[in-house]
């Protein structure tokens, strides 16, 4: 990295952690498709070098019937490989969902019960090579299980110390009501899918901001797995093409705008992606932008 492509990203408070409100989303380092074993740790390596400070990634990304935890495995490796201030970096994971097959295709399932629940922690620990974990979340809610049941195994895992900070991803208001009742302060962020795409969590981006909560955006740019309505990028093509930058850093800037409790945690399969996404925060949109966002 040349002087000239160092920058600072912009930095936000994640509850207790100083972090960069643009995390790198590990999830295509792992899953199927992905680029092999050394594009993920040059990719991880990379966003460090640019100023990254914020990894995000899950027990469960990893192929459907290959070894587990691979995504976890990686982040701990290209930490011990990376020579900078690793104390500045918040790792994020998550429990509640593995891999299966549906019809011989790759799929998502989940396991909500406590019991799975304090074994994934302590394995997602143990795969991190960390003591406590920064930032556990609780994946995705099991509907076979009551969901205080399943917050109440998070929070037996933040007291015992197998993790610092706690939170929920994929909530509704209701569930995020549930979670803080359980986690009280230390349930500090609901990670939600949220996009020019897929804007039906807008209630929850709001309401996490009114509880002093932070938001933490998944898939931000639209993901990368399915088809979707591109025409829905178009007005930030627009002004992308006018300010010179690619428009997925208009997107992630548009949603850094919708309050400081936001975060985004781009996916990239390597480097070259991330290095890009990591400038949204030096783009402040105007007003007169963000209305015809
Ligand atoms: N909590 C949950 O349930 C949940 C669910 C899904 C995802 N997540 C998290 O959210 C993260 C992000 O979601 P995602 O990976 O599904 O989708 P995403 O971030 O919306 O999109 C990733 C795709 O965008 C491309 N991209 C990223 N930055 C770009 C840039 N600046 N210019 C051009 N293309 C760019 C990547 O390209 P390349 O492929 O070319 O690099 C990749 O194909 C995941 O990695 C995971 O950590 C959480």
């Amino acid at each position: 990295m040349t002087i000239k492509e160092m920058h600072m990203v912009l930095h936000r408070n994640l509850g207790p952690f100083g972090t960069t409100a643009i995390g790198l989303g590990e999830m295509p380092l792992t899953i199927e498709n992905n680029l092999g074993h050394d594009k993920g740790i040059e990719t991880i390596h990379a966003a460090l070098d640019a100023g990254c400070r914020h990894l995000d990634t899950a027990w469960a990304y990893y192929c459907s019937g290959g070894e587990e935890q691979t995504g976890e495995k990686l982040i701990r490796e290209a930490m011990a490989s990376w020579n900078g201030p690793k104390d500045e970096v918040t790792i994020a994971t998550k429990v509640g969902h593995f891999r299966n097959f549906t019809d011989g295709r790759p799929t998502w399932d989940v396991d909500g019960r406590p019991e799975n629940l304090i074994k994934r922690g302590k394995e997602s620990a143990l795969a991190l090579g960390v003591d406590t974990i920064d930032l556990l979340y609780f994946h995705r809610p099991d509907p076979k299980v009551p969901y205080n049941e399943s917050v109440e195994a998070i929070k037996q895992l933040v007291d015992e110390g197998v993790a610092q900070e706690a939170g929920i991803s994929n909530a509704s208001i209701e569930q995020i009501d549930i979670a803080r009742g359980i986690l009280g302060d230390k349930l500090i962020a609901v990670q939600n899918q949220y996009s020019p795409i897929y804007l039906d969590t807008a209630d929850t981006l709001e309401y996490t901001a009114k509880v002093g909560l932070n938001f933490v955006c998944w898939s931000p740019l639209g993901g990368f797995r399915k088809p979707k309505d591109e025409t829905k990028f178009d007005p930030f093509r627009e002004i992308a093409a006018a300010r010179g930058v690619s428009y997925q850093q208009v997107v992630l800037a548009w949603e850094l705008a919708k309050g400081d409790h936001v975060f985004v945690i781009p996916g990239a399969h390597r480097p070259e992606t991330i290095l890009d996404s990591l400038h949204a925060g030096d783009l402040e949109l105007t007003p007169d932008e963000l209305v015809r966002l």
